[in-house]
């Protein structure tokens, strides 16, 4: 599997991801997800295996202190192998950031938890 920056050609495989999760928000605009992917600031990261896309993470980062996650997926069928820790690693590594801040969906605590964190309440706010 190789992990590396989100390229243009991998957005079907990322909308794909994301429609098996049940996650409609970016499969509703292929064009407004692409730009949202690629929008100044956001680290987005693909990993390929055999060139289909079977992880991707998106995050927000202002380059130096916080970055925020606001998507992580692997395909069902590649979890456990350390996909998703790669993902955060390289969003690491890109991003600069020293600490990545996400809202957790409740089936991926497991997750998160085999990560050096901290636990804090966390809001989703609308306007
Ligand atoms: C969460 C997710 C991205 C993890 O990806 P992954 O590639 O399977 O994770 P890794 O293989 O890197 O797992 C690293 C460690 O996390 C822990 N872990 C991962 N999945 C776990 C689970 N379902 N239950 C308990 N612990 C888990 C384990 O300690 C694992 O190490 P181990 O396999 O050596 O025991 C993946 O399960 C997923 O896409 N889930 C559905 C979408 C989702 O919930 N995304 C997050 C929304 S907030």
């Amino acid at each position: 599997v190789v992990v590396r920056s989100f390229a243009s050609d991998d957005l079907d495989g990322v909308l794909t991801l994301c429609r098996a999760e049940g996650w409609s928000t970016l499969p509703a605009d292929p064009t407004r997800a692409h730009r949202v992917l690629t929008a100044p600031g956001a680290v987005s990261i693909s990993a390929l295996d055999d060139g289909a896309v079977v992880g991707f993470a998106t995050a927000l980062s202002d380059g130096a202190i916080d970055a925020y996650l606001s998507l992580l997926v692997v395909a069902a069928a590649h979890r456990r192998r350390g996909i998703g820790r790669q993902l955060v690693a390289e969003v690491f590594r890109l991003s600069g950031a020293q600490r990545l801040n996400l809202l957790s969906e409740e089936r991926a605590q497991g997750f998160y938890e085999s990560l050096p964190h901290r636990r804090a309440p966390g809001y989703r706010l609308y306007p």
